[in-house]
């Protein structure tokens, strides 16, 4: 498998906010992908290595992507709003235009999900379904550039502050139940090597 040089190593489960943050990086990555292989390969058949780098980004949309949904919405937005502190009312507006996000995605990663898997079943899109698919890719571009800026600039940073090693901790259980994987088990992200998130061409095991 390949290794990427100077590659950060992946955060543990007892770092839930550095856990998340690297999950931005498989979405910025996955994101970009599927954005050049809709825009290069327009008005043809996707050849062998396109459909592969295509079939392994949405399968990370549909199955992993959302797992970091539910540990932002289910395991930190809700401890945050209960830690009545200034610093976080002031966040809240923030927070609840991120869960907007999160839907706003979801259902552009549905539409693109349907249009590459009719290319991939048909061969060809027609060019509006391509012109289509091509400016929702853009359109997820855009959320997830200010989304994740957000939340890597204001909201992980105040979590970091306001929520003590005990909550990063139990949030952390939190995600490997998501993920299914057993307490004092090694994280599933360190088994892989940053190779597969890079390269895109394994089926990624975590969000
Ligand atoms: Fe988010
Ligand atoms: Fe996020």
């Amino acid at each position: 498998m390949a290794i990427v040089i100077g590659a950060k190593p992946e955060s543990g489960y007892d770092d839930p906010m550095g856990l998340m943050a690297d999950c931005h990086r498989r979405i910025e990555r996955f994101l970009e992908t599927l954005r050049v292989v809709a825009q290069n390969a327009s008005g043809r058949e996707l050849s062998e290595e396109e459909a592969r780098a295509v079939g392994t980004a949405l399968i990370y949309f549909r199955d992993a992507a959302p797992r970091h949904t539910a540990d932002e919405e289910d395991s930190l937005f809700p401890r945050m709003r209960a830690a009545a502190s200034c610093d976080v009312i002031s966040t809240l507006t923030q927070i609840s235009e991120l869960d907007a996000d999160h839907r706003r995605a979801a259902m552009l990663h549905q539409s693109t999900d349907s249009m590459f898997n009719r290319w991939l079943q048909q061969r060809k899109l027609a060019p509006n379904e391509s012109q289509q698919l091509q400016a929702d890719l853009r359109t997820l571009c855009q959320i997830y550039k200010k989304h994740i800026a957000v939340e890597e600039s204001i909201v992980f940073p105040l979590a970091r502050r306001i929520l003590n090693s005990s909550v990063q901790l139990a949030m952390g259980e939190e995600m490997k139940c998501r993920r299914g994987i057993r307490s004092g088990a090694e994280p599933a992200v360190r088994k892989q090597s940053s190779g597969e998130h890079a390269s895109g061409q394994q089926k990624p095991a975590t969000a």
